[in-house]
């Protein structure tokens, strides 16, 4: 009798998973949703907004909300943040999550819709999954009856470098959110494609600023100076030893320093120089240890000549990120939901994990999630950037994949877990 329902449970459950995607991707393309998507997603490109500064973004979001009557918190959690409930607003309750911030960064490309704020950009698509996320809660409000649980929307700030995800968890909103699922858009896979992994993903990540400080003085007469110029030469190198000899070369670790400032005369030996960079491992033990021998190699390197150095790892303002660690159970029904996708070609579950980071992984710390990345690549277009460029484009016909998947990962998973529940 048990076995039996289950199986009986386990149909209903395919023959909804399939049926509700089929339609959702219907409904997303419908100009309803996908007009509304691209103007909201235009609206916010031509206002972007940096980490924990994302105002007027969330207002955009509030006003969308309000129109479709979907409530959402009105606490301030994470300074900007917008987190939205749709359905039964009890147990069981998961999360789709969208990151809102843009980058310091001037927009080259011209369009209509060009970025209005001089040195900001929306280059790294995070407009685009906003826009995709409140299609999501559109097609989703008009199924609300059919939800077996809640969905929570999550709007979050600052993903580039502020991990604004950190200050969610802590605030207690996921609190009692089972599963949470978001996506990045990218133009390394065509249209309807889709991919993803279980297990590790995007490595653990952090930032480093040091000054090192010796005397300056008349570039002719070294004797009477400390050159902190040729210290900082030699901390830079010293850096990449911790990778060739002291990593486990089966193990990836990477230490780069992007920037390195000091002097401003040809013929002046400045006082001082300021070096940072960012340092990536997988596991926490040799993150840790990272941590530590970049502290030691600086300051001994500064001191070998006769420098002095402080060394800052911005703990509170850029907080290390997690390893962004996909959740197998969730990698299954990922490939359940989209292999079944009526419009999603190809499901590749081979991506290869990356040195990149991603402050997803502070919601995968304390509850199971699931991080995955949509294909946005027209192969008959010109090539699209990639993220973080001043080129950077997003093709707006990808939006109804992104909205249908949310919505179908969302309310497929909450039936499993009824279904859990009942059998
Ligand atoms: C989580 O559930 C508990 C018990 O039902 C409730 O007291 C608490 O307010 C919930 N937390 C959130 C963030 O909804």
């Amino acid at each position: 009798m048990g076995s039996f329902k289950w199986i009986n449970c386990f149909i209903i459950f395919n023959f909804f998973s399939f049926s509700i995607s089929t339609n959702f991707l219907d409904e997303a393309k419908n100009p309803d949703v996908f007009d509304w998507m691209v103007k909201i997603r235009r609206k916010i490109h031509e206002n972007p907004e940096l980490g924990y500064e994302e105002f007027e973004t969330s207002k955009v979001i509030k006003a969308e909300l309000d129109k479709l009557g979907i409530p959402y918190r009105h606490d301030q959690v994470a300074l900007t943040a917008v987190i939205a409930f749709i359905g039964t607003k009890k147990s069981p309750f998961v999360a789709l999550r969208a990151d809102m911030d843009a980058l310091a960064l001037q927009e080259k490309v011209e369009w209509e819709h060009k970025s209005k704020v001089p040195g900001k950009m929306h280059a790294c698509g995070h407009d685009a999954h906003v826009a995709m996320l409140l299609g999501a809660a559109k097609i989703l409000k008009e199924h609300e009856k059919e939800i077996q649980g809640t969905v929570v929307l999550v709007f979050q700030p600052a993903e580039e470098g502020g991990g604004g995800a950190k200050k969610i968890v802590e605030s207690g909103a996921l609190e009692n959110v089972s599963a949470i699922f978001g996506l990045h858009i990218t133009p390394r896979f065509p249209i309807g494609e889709v991919a993803s992994r279980p297990g590790l993903v995007y490595a653990r990540s952090g930032f480093f600023e040091a000054t090192i400080s010796g005397k300056g003085g008349h570039a002719a007469f070294p004797q009477h100076s400390i050159d902190p110029i040729l210290a900082a030469c030699n901390v830079v190198i010293s850096l990449q030893h911790l990778i060739s000899r002291e990593a486990d070369p089966l193990e990836s670790q990477v230490v780069s320093i992007g920037s390195f400032q000091g002097g401003s005369a040809f013929n002046v030996i400045p006082d001082s120089v300021s070096i940072g960079g960012t340092f990536r491992a997988f596991s926490k033990e040799s993150f840790m240890l990272l941590r530590q021998r970049i502290e030691q190699v600086i300051t001994g390197q500064a001191s070998v000549h006769r420098c002095s150095s402080t060394v800052n790892f911005f703990d509170e303002e850029k907080p290390f990120y997690p390893a962004t660690v996909n959740n197998d159970e969730l990698h299954k029904h990922f490939q359940n939901v989209a292999g079944n996708f009526h419009g999603i070609n190809k499901v590749n579950d081979i991506l290869r994990p990356s040195m990149g980071a991603e402050d997803f992984s502070f919601y995968q710390e304390v509850i199971p999630g699931y991080f995955f990345l949509l294909g946005m690549q027209d192969p008959s277009q010109e090539r699209l950037a990639s993220g973080h460029s001043p080129y950077y484009k997003v093709n707006e016909d990808a939006f109804p994949y992104g909205a249908a998947l949310h919505a179908s990962l969302a309310s497929s998973y909450l039936l499993k877990l009824q279904q859990k529940v009942e059998g």
